[in-house]
């Protein structure tokens, strides 16, 4: 049977002029490509190359065109797309789904519907801006157009939810190795899903269960990763512009989003396939700020203060109270108390 969702794949599978000539200059960024190549290359006239590469003009695309040489995509541009990121990705994950939008209401939400439509392990979904960005605990995600990188991917088969914790853990030790790759950044992890650098969150993770609605059993998570690559101040709402803040700040050099990207899928997928193991709980603990500090936290409508003690390998802290008595957390949030 022909599922909505293979239906589409195959549609979107045929190479357009477009996605190749994308393909070409992405791959070879910086350097001149004769029109000619790149005509050659999929089999039409240079006109239809020189159309092609207005339109992608057109669209943002810093491309160079020089009589003799050819067309050659400025360094500098910084545009997410399927063919800027699959030059970066391991060989292993180079047939994997990836679908690309300019602005969705989010990405978890969009693989969501292609789970109920049978996507693959796997599938991937970029979005360069979020109208609907889902946080932690029913909150929103500020997800503007400048500069951020809202990716989610499908994990599937999933046979506990109890692996939502183990991925989100595997996901924060992957985005810390994805952005120290490309840079000199050292992000660290605040327990339990949130990256920071220079005090500031710079990237959040949310990881859902989908389950079957036939069964009613969880078939596969959804592991939502949202990155403030080189988001300027005035692009958060008010209300979070002390908290939340970019890896990159303005006019800094950063990592083109394709390569980030790419880094950060070549970890998690990596890291997924040992799901379980909790073989990266050990850096997980040594990136994570708030061992040994003192914190403060709500739970079952009280406040507590204590220290974070120790971080086991399901993911869950302990406290030593100030009160007296240690407390395991297996979910929500603590703050580092300055006072
Ligand atoms: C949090 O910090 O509360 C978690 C934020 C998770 C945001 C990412 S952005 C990509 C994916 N799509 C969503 O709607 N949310 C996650």
């Amino acid at each position: 049977m022909n599922t909505p969702f293979l239906l589409e794949n195959r549609r979107r599978m045929t190479v357009t002029v477009r996605q190749h000539i994308v393909e070409c200059l992405e791959a070879h960024k910086g350097e001149y490509v004769s029109g000619e190549e790149l005509a050659a290359g999929i089999g039409v006239s240079r006109a239809a190359v020189w159309k092609t590469i207005q339109g992608l003009q057109e669209e943002g695309y810093q491309i160079d065109s020089m009589p003799r040489r050819g067309y050659c995509l400025a360094l500098e541009s910084d545009i997410l797309s399927r063919e800027g990121i699959r030059p970066f990705l391991d060989s292993r994950w180079k047939d994997i789904p990836i679908w690309v939008h300019d602005r969705l209401d989010s990405t978890n939400q969009e693989v969501k519907r292609l789970a109920a439509e049978g996507a693959p392990h796997n599938t991937v979904v970029i979005a360069r801006a979020q109208t609907a960005g889902r946080g932690r605990l029913g909150r929103s995600f500020a997800s503007p157009q400048e500069g951020g990188l809202y990716m989610s991917v499908l994990l599937r088969p999933c046979v506990s939810a109890s692996l939502a914790v183990d991925v989100t853990t595997l996901a924060a030790v992957s985005v810390c190795r994805a952005i120290e790759k490309g840079s000199d950044k050292k992000p660290m992890i605040k327990w339990v899903n949130d990256i920071f650098l220079n005090g500031k969150k710079v990237c959040g993770i949310l990881t859902e269960a989908v389950s079957d609605v036939e069964t009613g059993m969880i078939d596969s998570l959804v592991l939502g990763i949202g990155i403030n690559v080189t988001t300027p101040p005035e692009a958060f709402p008010p209300e979070v512009r002390q908290i939340a803040g970019p890896v990159f700040e303005p006019g800094e050099k950063s990592i083109p989003k394709n390569e980030l990207a790419a880094n950060l899928l070549n970890e998690v997928l990596g890291h997924a396939e040992e799901l379980g193991s909790h073989r990266h709980m050990e850096e997980y603990r040594k990136r994570c700020f708030i061992l040994g500090k003192n914190v403060r936290f709500h739970k079952e409508e009280k406040d507590y203060t204590g220290v974070a003690k120790e971080i086991c390998d399901d993911g869950s802290l302990l406290v030593a109270l100030d009160q007296g008595g240690d407390i395991r957390l297996q979910s929500g949030e603590v703050s580092v108390r300055t006072d």
